[in-house]
């Protein structure tokens, strides 16, 4: 069978992929070797019970060089270190890549098989071997109205994110927490008593989300309480390279990048743990009656879950707590808009580490093996 390396297995999405993997019994299929930045020679994981052999060296182009197939949730820095080494060396294997170090490189497809099987099976004909996880923000919108593109029917879209903490990071998430934490003590004793003032409250909280001794280390400011309308890099021309994402990676998804739909919006963090949301403004090509669209995007794959526009479903099943930790992608509060009846409006939550990081790379591998 195959071997598999496996790099930055340990860290938040690499710990996703390692469940998921064991639960689609993945690792079955191959021979699994894991890399290690840090424990040379340590204790490999048990996997299904069994020991897997001691932890390789994941600097070493020689180690590496010995699989036929790489799968690295290590970051971008990694990747731009020993990627071009390896290949330098003449190797030839298939590396899936959860970074976006590589994303936009002419030899790499984007990875969504629901949206993009045609053009993942259209790369492994000609022989590319680079397949890289997308952002995912993209990743889940698509998941979510991949439907609507697949059907020709997106003139322009406009996407307002509302971005959860572990998009960040691990160490985002606890301060996330933390913040909360601090700001519910600050008020402690004013809400237990039920006749305190609320403009009392209200001030302390904004005393202590103000204070130096806030901890912000991780996000810079409180997220807690107040939201953050900046996703990464400032760019020259006004959008932050999150926003950048939303149109380039969505057309090189589709494999349109000569024809491009115009996507773009402002990304926003929220104090959500591990969903994405994100309220869409589809300009469509022509009038499709909403039934239609509703179909459309109900049969296009077997994770999308359809919201009925109404509050208490909205309120009940289109919410980050109500996907979180599954592989669901609801989309919701579809309508069209006062602006015409070309103008579709919708909401979506996908869970940001499962379909928006890890599930992609483990079902490369599936296609890699079959
Ligand atoms: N850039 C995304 C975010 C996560 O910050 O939420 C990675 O795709």
């Amino acid at each position: 069978s195959k071997k598999l390396g496996l790099v930055g297995w340990r860290g938040m999405v690499g710990s996703v992929l390692m469940q998921r993997m064991q639960e689609e019994n993945d690792f079955a299929l191959v021979e699994s070797h894991f890399f290690t930045t840090s424990n040379v020679g340590g204790n490999g994981p048990k996997i299904g019970g069994k020991d897997t052999p001691a932890l390789k060296d994941a600097s070493s182009i020689e180690a590496l060089a010995a699989m036929d197939i790489i799968i690295t949730c290590q970051g971008g820095d990694y990747t731009n270190d020993v990627f071009p080494k390896l290949r330098a060396a003449g190797w030839n294997g298939y590396w899936i890549d959860a970074a976006s170090a590589l994303r936009m490189k002419d030899d790499a497809v984007i990875i969504l098989d629901p949206v993009n099987m045609p053009v993942i099976k259209d790369a492994l004909a000609k022989g590319v071997k680079n397949y890289v996880g997308g952002n995912c923000t993209v990743s889940l919108m698509l998941l979510a109205v991949g439907a609507l593109y697949k059907a020709d029917l997106v003139e322009w879209m406009s996407a307002m994110t509302y971005q959860a903490a572990s998009g960040a990071g691990a160490q985002n998430m606890r301060e996330l927490l933390s913040q909360m934490g601090v700001l519910e003590r600050a008020v402690a004793s004013e809400l237990a008593n039920p006749s305190s003032a609320i403009l009392d409250i209200d001030r302390k909280v904004a005393e202590s989300q103000r204070s130096g001794d806030f901890p912000v280390a991780n996000f810079g400011v409180p997220l807690a309480g107040s939201l953050i309308p900046y996703i990464d890099k400032q760019l020259e021309n006004g959008q932050s390279k999150e926003e950048w994402k939303g149109q380039a990676e969505t057309n090189k998804i589709l494999g349109r990048e000569a024809d491009p739909i115009p996507v773009d919006g402002l990304c926003v963090r929220i104090g959500a743990m591990r969903c994405h949301s994100q309220a869409l403004t589809i300009k469509l090509k022509r009038d499709v009656p909403l039934a239609e669209i509703e179909e459309l995007i109900r049969n296009d794959n077997e994770w999308v879950r359809l919201v009925p526009n109404t509050r208490e479903d909205s309120m009940k099943s289109l919410t980050p707590v109500a996907v979180t930790g599954t592989l669901n992608v609801a989309v919701g509060r579809l309508r069209k808009l006062n602006m015409g009846p070309q103008y579709l409006g919708a909401f979506t939550v996908g869970d940001q580490l499962l379909w928006g990081a890890a599930e992609p790379l483990r079902r490369m591998l599936r296609i890699l093996l079959q």
